[in-house]
This record gives C-alpha cells, structure tokens and sequence, in this order.
C-alpha cells in the first residue's frame, strides 16, 4: 500500500500527468494550485466492476442476519486513506459521498490514528460511560476543547447524544419543555405551577415539505423528504409549509426567488396562527439551512432571518438542524453562519461529521429537572476526543478556505458541464463543495451513479433525481479535476 501513496514532493507533476493522458477525456482541467493530501492515494484504480466478488458473498452471508436492501458494497477501512474508500476486492474509490457526509477530514487521517495509539487515549475508548450519571473527570475540558470551542453565536450550553436523529428528538422535546414553562405560573413560595392539566399537552412542531431530521417517532413526524420512510408509521397532526422553490443560479433569479420566499413565509404564518387555533399551538420551528436528503434545496439568508423574526414574533422556539451542513463542507462550520446574524437560532443540532450527535442550545432551553431529557450514553466521550483533533487539523490546515476553493472549482466544473450537456444536467448549485446537480430523470441518475461508482468515483442522490456531492474538508482542486474527467466521460455515455 504504500507504494501507492504519494509524497508532497512529486504530487503536482504526477496529477498533471494524470489529466492530460486520461484515456477519452472530455474534460480540460486547469492545474491545481495546491499541493496533495500526503497520506492520499494518486487516483482510482478499479479490479473488479463494484459490487466485486467478495461483496457479493458477505452480502448473501449478512442477509441471513439482516435486511441487506441498502447495501452498496463491503469495505477495507484498513486500506482506505483520505479521499479514498477500498472495498474488498481491492477497488479504490474517490469518495464524494463519505458515508452520507460523515467522514470530516478523510479516511485514517494520521493526526487521528496518532491519537487513538496514544495509550491515554485509551480508557477513553474501553469504557463508554453513562455520562449523565457518571462522566470522565475530562469531560468538561473536553467539551470546552471541542464542542464548545464552536459553538454558533449566542450558544454556550451543549447537550451530546448519540446520532442525529437523537439529537433532534431530544431537542424537540428541550422546545416542548420551553413552551410549557412559558405557560407556568408561580406560587408565593416560587414553586412553578402548570395553567392547564399537567401531563402531555397537545403542542406542535412546524417543519417544511421536503425536510429531512430523522427516522425516530417525533422526527419522521417532521420528514418529509421520501414517502418510504413514513410508510405505515403513525405520525402527528403538526403543520408543514412549504420550503422555497427556487431558480438556479441564485444570483440569475433574485426577484422571483424573493417572490417564492415571500409566499412561503406568508404561509408559515397562517399555519402558526391556523394551529393555535386549532388547540395545537407551535413550540418550535425545525429548518435544515439547505434541504439535504429532500433534494439539496436552498434559501437565501434574508428568507432564514424573516423565519427567524416570525418564530420571535410568535413565541415558537427556532431549531436548525446542522447534521448534514454542520462540520464545513459550505466553507464555514456551521452554514447557517452564512445568514450572517448575532442570534441565529434557539437550538442548533449536529451530527455526521462533528463525529458525535447532540444539540446547541440558548439557555432558556435547559431542562428544569434531571432525566427529562436524558438516556444512557448521551454521547460518546471517545468522540469528543477525536473532535478536538480534527478541529485543530481543521484550523492548522486551513480546511474551510480550502473547502471554498475546491466548491468554487468544483461548481465551475459542475456548471460547464451543465452547458456540455444540456439534456441531462441542470440546476448546478452549491455553497462551498456542498454541490449538487439534477439529471433528466431518475432512471438515467441512478445509471450514471453506478457508471461513475464502476470507474472509481462515489457519488450520492437526493431528492427526486439530484446527485449530490458530500466530499471530506481534505477534498481539493486537485480531487475535484479528478471528478471532473471521470464525470464526463460516464456523462458522454448518457448522451
Ligand atoms: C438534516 C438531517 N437531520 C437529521 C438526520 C438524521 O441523522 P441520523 O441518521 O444520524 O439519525 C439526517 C441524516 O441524514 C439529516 O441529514
């Protein structure tokens, strides 16, 4: 393997090499200006078409144990390396998909395998504690090194958990809470009293069409990306707007975009008013800073902060939901840093590549009692751990600016081959390298996916008939030209 792996030194003259012999090459790439990941592979190289072989047969093994349906193909992550997975028959594969955008800083990153063979590191790794009850003498610290040292403007209270959608249920039940205290009055001795019948009060979340925040009970109430994750699942009577629908390039379309977010607005504030008076009135409002799974859906910063003052104005609690924007990949950590406000939200949740779930809060939003909000592990101290080190990569290496310079690259390359190839590409759009394009339909999306995956480049849908692009922060110009080459030449074969 580590003949393979390639220096600093020669990277440049190898990846010009590279573009300019690419066999059937379409696209001319510009030379890169940066230098390459050290610890990267050169490029793909494919043995076998993907699933291989030996995927095949773990396949057939693990579905006498489980439900295989999603199953792309097995992995050797001994073997893989920055931006590239290996699999089992020894394919390696640009990853643009890093596992739903969970990897931050690309695969073995030595800065992290230098901390977990650090034997202080390792009680951390061998006993998972129940950190609500019981935490690690370090924990404080270690939130204040990592969590903390991000926290999105006017946040200083953090609540870990474990995944996603966790970190969502927890957070709706934080705004619940909020609600109710709000509807507390107070006895001469300062003991609170709840107005109504104490218990399980008929409140609601108010989330937008084609959102995605999870797949447990009170979340999938609030997805609404993909009819089958709510199959025969009961769900809530709780308000849904409409997210904007709106023209690509943004900056082509300014009036009707404005147009299209006023409506939407408008009809936030019906529903808000139309479900108080129906006795279910909005705790909280949950809104992705960019619709990831529902189709890579954007809004401007002026539409997120009039949500913001509607939610003020009518006393919801204001959640946004980073775990699929949180981490970098827009170029800041947290996208919603984009909107470029003071207050930007009540509740701000996390996940994917912050390696640990859990939620940012305002201070208001702290439960008034213990277990209210609570479950074994809350999180997973090893985590917070590996997080405090890939934020000090992320700072040392410079990885947002970095980030913009290759989404910049990458949605230039996204846009010509947008003109190349008019009939199958449209809506080229992005923030930082979290890009996406549509293709003509569904069918042709998943068989240029598989094309692409068998010449060595993982991509990912969303929405209807997007692609989508979820690199690591290690992902550079470099990478990107690679992409580009591959791209064309299974594009060309859709013609
Ligand atoms: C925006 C958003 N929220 C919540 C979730 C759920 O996270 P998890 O799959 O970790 O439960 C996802 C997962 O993709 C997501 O993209």
């Amino acid at each position: 393997m580590a003949s393979s792996l390639i220096s600093r030194h020669f990277a440049l003259p190898l990846q010009k090499h590279l573009w300019l012999s690419a066999p059937g090459c379409r696209y001319v790439s510009k030379a890169a200006p940066k230098t390459q990941v050290e610890y990267d592979y050169d490029g793909p190289s494919m043995k076998t078409s993907v699933p291989g072989p030996r995927s095949q047969e773990l396949t057939k093994q693990l579905g006498d144990i489980q439900n295989v349906g999603a199953i792309n193909f097995f992995c050797n992550y001994d073997e893989s390396r920055g931006n590239y997975l290996v699999d089992v028959d020894g394919n390696r594969m640009l990853d643009i998909y890093t596992q739903i955008s969970s990897i931050p800083i690309g695969y073995n990153h030595p800065a992290l395998i230098k901390l977990m063979s650090d034997p202080s590191s390792l009680s951390t790794l061998v006993n998972r504690p129940a950190l609500g009850i019981l935490p690690p003498e370090n924990f404080p610290d270690k939130l204040t090194e990592s969590l903390l040292s991000v926290a999105p403007s006017g946040m200083s209270r953090v609540q870990t958990m474990a995944c996603g959608s966790c970190s969502n249920e927890n957070a709706y039940k934080a705004m619940f809470i909020l609600y109710r205290v709000s509807e507390y009055y107070y006895c001469c001795c300062h003991r609170p009293f709840y107005q109504g019948v104490p218990g399980c009060p008929d409140l609601s979340i108010l989330s937008f069409m084609g959102a995605f925040h999870g797949r447990t009970m009170g979340c999938l109430a609030t997805t609404h990306s993909k009819a089958i994750h709510k199959l025969d699942v009961p769900s809530f009577d709780w308000p849904i707007a409409p997210f904007p629908k709106l023209q690509y390039p943004l900056e082509e379309f300014t009036r009707e975009n404005a147009q299209e977010e006023a409506r939407c607005l408008e009809e936030v504030e019906d529903l808000i008013v139309k479900w108080r008076q129906k006795g279910k009135p909005v705790a909280g409002i949950v809104i992705e800073p960019i619709q990831a799974e529902g189709g890579d859906n954007h809004a401007s910063p002026d539409f997120f902060r009039n949500l913001r003052n509607i939610a003020r104005k009518h006393g919801c609690a204001f959640h946004v939901d980073e775990v699929q924007t949180g981490g970098g990949n827009t170029g800041k950590l947290w996208a919603h840093e984009h909107w470029g406000m003071d207050d930007p939200a009540d509740i701000v949740s996390f996940s994917k590549k912050l390696l640990t779930g859990g939620y940012y809060h305002r201070d208001e939003l702290q439960a008034d009692k213990p277990y209210r909000i609570f479950n074994t592990w809350m999180g997973d101290p090893s985590k917070n751990l590996l997080l405090a080190e890939v934020l000090n990569v992320i700072r040392r290496e410079n990885l947002l600016e970095e980030v913009t310079r290759s989404g910049k690259a990458l949605l230039n390359g996204l846009y010509d081959l947008q003109a190349q190839f008019p009939g199958l590409l449209s809506r080229a759009r992005g923030q930082g390298t979290f890009c996406a394009i549509d293709i003509c339909d569904d069918a042709t999306r998943s068989s240029i996916l598989l094309k692409a995956r068998d010449k060595g480049v993982l991509l990912g849908g969303c929405g209807d008939r997007s692609i989508r692009f979820r690199p690591s922060l290690v992902f550079k110009e470099y990478h990107v030209h690679i992409f580009l080459n591959i791209f064309s030449e299974v594009l060309a074969q859709h013609k």
